[in-house]
């Protein structure tokens, strides 16, 4: 059996519930000597991300130095944004923009590309690095970068949204700076070519599910995330990441710790050595479950090619070098139900 036909034969199984393994299974990094200015301390962390990223593809961390009231703040206009009647947040449509940004309604994504009967019970805000009308990228018709669109309501939504956007991409250096050690590069390597990222924010919203549970519609199909790696938090259980045995791993929410997971770009980059796992969401919470979901992707220009590190004779290149813009165009196009006007 494909990896895609056992994705599919797992979800066919109609057990929507995931089971309760120990923490243990999805590691816990304390991240915070990241920045020591002892390397060996640094080199210690780095391990440990190491293992995770090879072994299980999702790990946890703690002390990243996100402060929780942005977290409480950026949860609070989720909830007033989402609680708007939908023309008002259709105001913000993702189909009127003309890059990937904006209000994503229920039916615009379907994560899982294997089910194609299925889309995602969520809605979704798209934002990406803010850039002015002046950038040169933007000025030449690139489909990825340039201005954000905001609503008009919630008022701080904006620059909220902004602000946590910025944590979230010193997080990601820091964490590119561990994955670096780990990797047996040097420390800053990854820096040049995620300098201007297309990282994109996505602040979501999933209703509850009671009753018997649709397959084909629960909160996000099956699926790899297509970028670097994401990092994720989250306001309720409904996290659910899938073990090589097959099994469904809860992954909850852990006070003051953010789940993150290798995306496909990073272990095509690693030559396959770090793992981009399958995960989908179903929320049985029985309450509103708001989600932040940044996912790191390169520069739109860098070409993601197999590290120096991850390669020797007995283990050549397993994938051809790719734009990382190309990459990206081609996943969204896969994964959403419209594509950008600027794609
Ligand atoms: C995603 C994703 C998980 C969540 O957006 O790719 O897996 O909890 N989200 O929202
Ligand atoms: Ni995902």
């Amino acid at each position: 059996m494909t990896v895609l036909q056992e994705r599919t034969a797992s979800l066919d199984r109609l057990d929507l519930s995931a089971k309760k393994l120990d923490f243990d299974s999805i590691p816990l990094i304390d991240i915070a000597d990241l920045t020591h200015p002892d390397r060996a301390r640094r080199e210690t962390v780095a391990r440990k991300i190491g293992e995770a990223c090879e072994h299980v593809g999702f790990f946890y961390v703690t002390n990243h130095g996100v402060p929780q009231a942005l977290l409480d703040a950026i949860y609070g206009v989720a909830d007033r944004f989402f609680a708007m009647p939908t023309e008002e947040k259709l105001k913000v449509d993702i189909h009127k923009a003309d890059r990937h940004r904006g209000y994503v309604p229920v039916g615009g994504l379907h994560a899982d590309a294997h089910n194609t009967g299925s889309h995602d019970l969520q809605e979704g805000f798209e934002l990406s690095l803010e850039l002015p009308e002046t950038d040169p990228d933007y000025l030449a018709g690139n489909p990825m970068y340039g201005p954000n669109v905001w609503p008009e309501h919630p008022a701080d939504f904006k620059e909220i949204a902004n602000g946590y956007y910025s944590e979230m991409i010193s997080l990601g250096r820091r964490l590119f700076g561990g994955f670096a050690l780990a990797l047996g590069l040097e420390e800053s390597w990854f820096e040049p070519k995620i300098e201007k990222p297309m990282g994109q924010l996505r602040v979501l919203y999933y209703p509850p599910q009671a009753g018997t549970v649709d397959p084909n519609q629960i909160g996000i199909g099956a699926h790899t995330d297509y970028e670097c790696f994401t990092i994720l938090a989250q306001s309720e259980h409904g996290l659910q990441v899938q073990n090589r045995k097959g099994e469904w791993i809860a992954a909850p929410p852990i006070p003051g710790a953010f789940v993150v997971n290798i995306g496909d770009c990073m272990q095509r980059w690693t030559n396959d050595r770090f793992r981009s796992t399958v995960h989908r969401v179903i929320n049985l919470s029985g309450k509103k479950r708001y989600s932040l979901a940044f996912f790191y992707g390169a520069n739109y220009h860098a070409t993601i090619e197999c590290l120096p590190t991850c390669q020797d004779k007995a283990n050549p290149p397993r994938h051809p070098p790719v734009k990382a813009g190309d990459w990206t165009v081609a996943n969204i196009k896969a994964a959403y139900t419209y594509v950008p006007k600027a794609i």
